[in-house]
């Protein structure tokens, strides 16, 4: 894994945990940040030993607190187009990949910190985080499809209050939403959390578990999911994971899933 200036890498388990690690700026998302994060995740696209990742900010008051604002004075129409460009396509590559994120919402989670948290697969949340797109209070709107995801996962109605407002959402509310999949005392509990989570995944079949996210991502997909799944369905069947996960059920005994 290469070494970086802004994020943190750990791994226990199989499990990567990157850490955004800009404490002072409330890991504001800079242009450095975001290449960091675009080159960790194709890293993680080829690491088939990386089992799942945990994506958190560091400190204890932000998980991302947005883009960083120091950086709009460069933007004008044709480069904020690139801009807006450039971070969709690391939050799909996200949302594309067969290896799960999760995302530890450890305090703010604003603007293209929102957006990032919604790119993963779930998201579990400390009681102190706060979700939102405040983007409108700068005179513009999210630019890492944050008014899509927003409205995929909370619905029209209450994403057009949040983005037409501009306020927060409380991690109890983000929970009542389907924002967030779990809220946890604190950030050590999320970890744990999101931890135990990615390793009852990790046990299961790769291929399977990849294709699961392609086909939940197909219902937000210009694609038709059913056929989606049931191409995705045959796949699995004609794996070796198949054979073994019915033969381990038919002998009584835990499956030993290789991936192919
Ligand atoms: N971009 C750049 N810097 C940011 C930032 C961002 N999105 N969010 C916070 N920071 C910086 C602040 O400028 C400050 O830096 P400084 O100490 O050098 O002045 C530091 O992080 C701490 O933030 P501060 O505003 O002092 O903390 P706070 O507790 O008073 O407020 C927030 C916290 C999150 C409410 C506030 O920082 C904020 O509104 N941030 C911007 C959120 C936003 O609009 N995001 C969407 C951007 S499109």
């Amino acid at each position: 894994m290469p070494d970086f200036k802004n994020l943190t890498l750990s791994t226990r388990e199989n499990i990567l945990t990157v850490t955004i690690n800009r404490e002072k700026k409330l890991n504001a998302l800079n242009k450095a940040t975001l290449n960091e994060l675009k080159e960790v995740v194709q890293t993680i696209y080829d690491d088939k030993e990386i089992k799942g990742v945990i994506l958190t900010g560091a400190g204890e008051k932000a998980f991302v607190a947005g883009a960083d604002i120091s950086e709009f004075t460069e933007l004008n129409e044709m480069i904020a187009r690139k801009f807006a460009e450039e971070g969709q396509e690391v939050m799909e590559q996200i949302e594309n990949c067969h290896t799960p994120f999760i995302a530890v919402v450890n305090g703010y989670a604003l603007g293209g910190g929102c957006e990032l948290a919604m790119a993963c697969h779930m998201r579990i949340a400390t009681q102190s985080a706060q979700f939102g797109q405040p983007e409108v209070n700068l005179g513009i709107i999210p630019g890492y499809g944050g008014t899509q995801r927003l409205t995929q996962l909370i619905g029209r109605g209450r994403a057009n209050e949040y983005l037409l407002t501009g306020n927060m959402i409380s991690a109890s509310k983000a929970e009542a939403f389907g924002l967030v999949n779990h809220v946890e005392a604190d950030k050590e509990a999320a970890l744990n959390r999101a931890h135990e989570i990615l390793i009852t995944i990790s046990k299961k079949a790769p291929i399977a578990t990849g294709l699961v996210v392609d086909c939940v991502n197909a219902v937000f997909n210009d694609e038709n999911g059913y056929q989606t799944e049931a191409n995705a369905f045959s796949r699995c069947c004609g794996t070796e994971d198949f054979k073994e996960g019915s033969r381990a059920f038919i002998e009584k005994r835990a499956p030993e899933f290789k991936g192919d």
